[in-house]
């Protein structure tokens, strides 16, 4: 029988603690859970109470050190520190806080130069298969429109700025348009998947975004047109709402879990 893969998870939130109880649950039988981080004590003590058997709490360098894989689920403040650290110690990495990788493409480069693997899982978004696949031809566009409700962007950088109250608007209103490099700078926590679709097509500068939040809304969608050679394709993706973080949808959780199955399996059905 083969190791079993450990995996050491950074960031006990909504995303971490669901894909650690994966680990000793749907993932155990590929998958060792073996330790958890995050800046708040409380948060590793919570979910160390919810899972079969609590692991050990560690820093990040250590984590990296005693991890296959490392399971990245805390800040795009961070996520491209802990991605060189996985780098530099051999260890694959599973990135979620995407953003946070645009910018530092290069990482991605010396990660292929020392074979390192880094995983960017699809996230709460449909049409990145079809958008790898377009890209073997020639893409003329990608645009992605995401609608959130104002408890999806509340708190974002950009709405500090500019002195929005997103909590006072009472009707549809598009709240930014720009590039996929400006929207990571201005909603880091709320649209990785603008990183996602830029690192799989034509890049943060020329990857177009649009936010748009009404109190409406109770899903995060996420509509993307990609033109090309091969075509227009059209997605839209109706999130539903983590319970625990109003602004991660509960697709992105899952993706980061299909992630790892696929990781442990020798058959890889889709592009
Ligand atoms: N790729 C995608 O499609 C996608 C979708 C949703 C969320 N995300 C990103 O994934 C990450 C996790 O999402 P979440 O919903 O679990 O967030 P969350 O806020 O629920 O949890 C994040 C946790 O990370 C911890 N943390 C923050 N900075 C840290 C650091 N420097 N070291 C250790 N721990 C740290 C926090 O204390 C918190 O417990 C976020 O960056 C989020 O933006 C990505």
């Amino acid at each position: 029988m083969r190791n079993k893969i450990r995996i050491g998870i950074i960031g006990c939130g909504a995303m971490g603690s669901r894909i650690a109880l994966a680990c000793q649950g749907e993932l155990s039988d590929s998958f060792e859970l073996t330790a958890l981080c995050d800046l708040d004590a409380g948060r590793i003590d919570e979910l160390n109470h919810s899972l079969k058997k609590s692991v050990e709490a560690l820093s990040i360098d250590e984590l990296i050190s005693r991890s296959d894989l490392v399971v990245e689920a805390s800040s795009a403040r961070v996520s491209a520190d802990i991605v060189r650290g996985c780098i530099e110690s051999g260890k694959a990495c599973l990135v979620m806080s995407v953003g946070g990788l645009l910018g530092k493409e290069e990482l991605l480069a010396k990660a292929a130069e020392k074979g390192v693997r880094i995983y960017v899982p699809s996230g709460a978004l449909c049409g990145v298969d079809a958008l790898k696949a377009a890209s073997a031809g020639k893409i003329e566009s990608v645009t992605l429109t995401t609608r959130k409700p104002p408890k999806g962007l509340a708190g974002a950088p950009y709405l500090e700025r500019n002195n929005i109250d997103i909590m006072a608007i009472r009707k549809e209103t598009i709240v930014f348009e720009g590039s996929a490099e400006e929207a990571v700078k201005a909603f880091p926590a709320n649209v990785n998947v603008s990183a996602v679709l830029s690192l799989a097509g034509i890049g943060a500068g020329k990857t177009r975004v649009r936010i748009v939040s009404s109190p409406e809304y109770t899903r995060n969608i996420h509509e993307v047109e990609i033109t090309g050679d091969a075509g227009r394709i059209i997605t839209r993706t109706e999130n539903v709402p983590s319970k625990a973080n109003p602004k991660t949808s509960a697709l992105a959780i899952y993706s980061a879990i299909a992630t790892l199955d696929g990781i442990a399996k020798s058959v890889r059905i889709g592009t």
